[in-house]
C-alpha cells in the first residue's frame, strides 16, 4: 500500500527581526550570520502565540471537514510544550473541530519528534487504511538574547496529513535510525532558554548524518544514484550544508553539484524564518517541493532528521505525480515579504515579555490577526480562542 504526506503547509508568526540589523546591534561582521550561519531573518512570537496556537493555525490550513472526519491519530512533535502533564495535541484537537474518537497526544525528542510521529502515523495508517493520521510540528526555538545560538532561534509549525495513496510524498519505508546518550542541546524544565553546545551539535549531527548515510545504502541495497535530493533537519542553513559536504567524496562530483543547487531550494524559507525544530526538516521538505524547479514526479527525496540528545534518522519518500498543484509557493513568498519587521529594539521588548501570572490569572488578549489565539491564563489553566 501507498501510504505519506498527502497535504503539508506551515505557519510562522507574522513578525520578524533582521538578521542584518542584530548583528550590527550586536557588533557582529552581518556576513558571520547571513554566510557563515547562513540566515537572513528570524520570526519572533507574541505572547498570544505557542506551540498550541501555531500548530492549530497550521493544521488549519490544510483541512477540509472531509479530512477531519477521517484523522483517528493527531500527533504534536514539540520541545515548546505549555503543559508538563496536558498534551498540546488536546487544545489543538478542540480548536480544529476534530472529532472525539481521535487519540491525540505529544511527542518529545528534541527537533526529531515529528520524525517518531511520522513513522507511527506510517503504520497507524497501515493497519487503518481508510483513516488518517496529522501530524504536527510546532515549536518557539529561543537561547536567549544575546547568546551564540541568538541568530539560530526562530518560531513555527508544519501540518501534514498522512493517508493511503498520498497526493505528494510517499514514504518508502527504509529507514535507518541510531540513538546516543549526547549533551549537545537540551532544556532543563526549569529553563525557558535552550543550553547548546553548538559546536560539538554540528560535530554529532555530522557524525549521525555520515553514519546512518553509510548504513541506509547497505540496509537497501542501492546506490546515491537513485536519490534525486538530500534533504535535512536544518536550524540554520549551514548546518545542512556541513553535513552534505561532509559526504562530498562519497558522491560523483555532477551529483554532489547537483544536490548543493537542489539544497540552496530546500532553505529558502528556513533562511526567512529561522529555527522550527521540530519543524525545519519538513519545512526544508517544503520550500524544496516549492522552489525547486527540478523535481519531477518519482524522484526519490532522502530525509535526514536529527534530535539532539540525540536520535538520528535517514528515510526517503517519492514524490508523487500532481504534487505541485498541492502546493502554495506564490501564497508563502507573498506571505514573507508581507510580514511586520521589527526594529532591534521592538525584538528585545517582546522577547523579554512574560506571562505575568497573578493568583492563576493573567489576560492576554489577540495580539495577532491570527484566527487561533491564546486569550487568558485562569485559574492557571491555558484558555485558547478562535475568531
Ligand atoms: N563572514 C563570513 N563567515 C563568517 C564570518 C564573516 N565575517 N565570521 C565568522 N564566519 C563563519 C565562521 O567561519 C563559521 O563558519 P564555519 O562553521 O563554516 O567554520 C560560522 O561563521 C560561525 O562562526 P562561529 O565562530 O563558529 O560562530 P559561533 O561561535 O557564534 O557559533 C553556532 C555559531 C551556530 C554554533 C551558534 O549560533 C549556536 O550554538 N547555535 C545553536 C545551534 C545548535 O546547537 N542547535 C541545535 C542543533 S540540532
Amino acid at each position: 500500500m501507498n501510504i505519506g504526506i498527502d497535504k503539508i503547509d506551515y505557519y510562522s508568526p507574522n513578525q520578524y527581526v533582521d538578521l542584518v540589523d542584530l548583528a550590527q546591534r550586536r557588533n557582529i561582521e552581518p556576513d558571520k550570520f547571513t554566510i557563515g550561519i547562513g540566515q537572513e531573518k528570524m520570526a519572533l512570537p507574541l505572547l498570544s502565540q505557542d506551540a498550541v496556537t501555531m500548530a492549530a493555525m497550521a493544521a488549519d490550513k490544510i483541512l477540509n471537514d472531509i479530512d477531519k472526519k477521517d484523522i483517528e491519530l493527531l500527533i504534536i512533535g514539540t520541545e515548546s510544550g505549555v503543559d508538563e502533564s496536558k498534551a498540546s495535541a488536546l487544545y489543538v484537537r478542540d480548536l480544529l473541530g476534530l472529532p472525539s474518537s481521535v487519540r491525540a497526544f505529544e511527542i518529545k525528542e528534541a527537533c526529531y519528534g515529528t520524525t517518531a510521529g511520522l513513522q507511527m502515523a506510517y503504520n497507524f495508517v497501515a493497519q487503518n487504511p481508510e483513516k488518517s493520521a496529522l501530524i504536527i510540528s510546532s515549536d518557539i526555538a529561543r537561547y536567549g538574547l544575546d547568546t551564540p545560538g541568538e541568530v539560530t532561534q526562530g518560531a513555527g509549525s508544519v501540518a501534514m496529513l498522512i493517508k493511503k495513496n498520498p497526493s505528494i510524498l510517499k514514504l518508502e519505508n527504509d529507514s535507518v535510525f541510531m540513538s546516543e546518550n549526547v549533551g549537545d542541546f537540551w532544556r532543563p524544565t526549569y529553563s525557558q532558554y535552550a543550553f547548546a553546545r553548538g559546536k560539538y551539535s554540528n560535530e554529532v549531527y555530522i557524525r549521525f548524518f555520515t553514519e546512518l548515510y553509510k548504513q541506509y545504502f547497505e540496509k537497501n541495497n542501492n546506490g546515491i544514484e537513485d536519490i534525486s535530493a538530500l534533504l535535512f533537519h536544518i536550524p540554520y542553513t549551514k548546518m545542512g550544508k556541513k553535513a552534505l559536504q561532509a559526504v562530498e567524496e562519497l558522491i560523483p562530483a555532477d551529483k554532489y553539484a547537483d544536490f548543493m543547487k537542489r539544497y540552496e531550494s530546500s532553505t529558502i524559507l528556513s533562511k526567512n524564518i529561522g529555527n522550527l525544530y521540530t519543524g525545519s526538516l519538513y519545512i526544508s521538505l517544503i520550500s524544496y517541493l516549492e522552489n525547486s524547479d527540478q523535481v519531477e514526479a518519482d524522484d526519490k527525496v532522502m530525509l535526514f532528521s536529527y534530535g539532539s540528545g540525540s536520535m538520528g534518522e535517514i528515510f526517503t519518500g517519492k514524490v508523487q505525480p500532481g504534487f505541485k498543484e498541492k502546493l502554495q509557493k506564490k501564497k508563502h513568498l507573498d506571505t514573507l515579504n508581507n510580514r511586520r519587521q521589527l526594529t532591534v529594539d521592538e525584538y528585545e521588548t517582546e522577547f523579554k515579555k512574560e506571562l505575568e501570572i497573578k493568583d492563576g490569572n493573567y489576560f492576554v488578549g489577540n495580539q495577532t490577526d491570527d484566527k487561533f489565539f491564546l486569550e487568558q491564563i485562569k485559574e492557571n489553566e491555558r484558555i485558547y480562542k478562535s475568531i
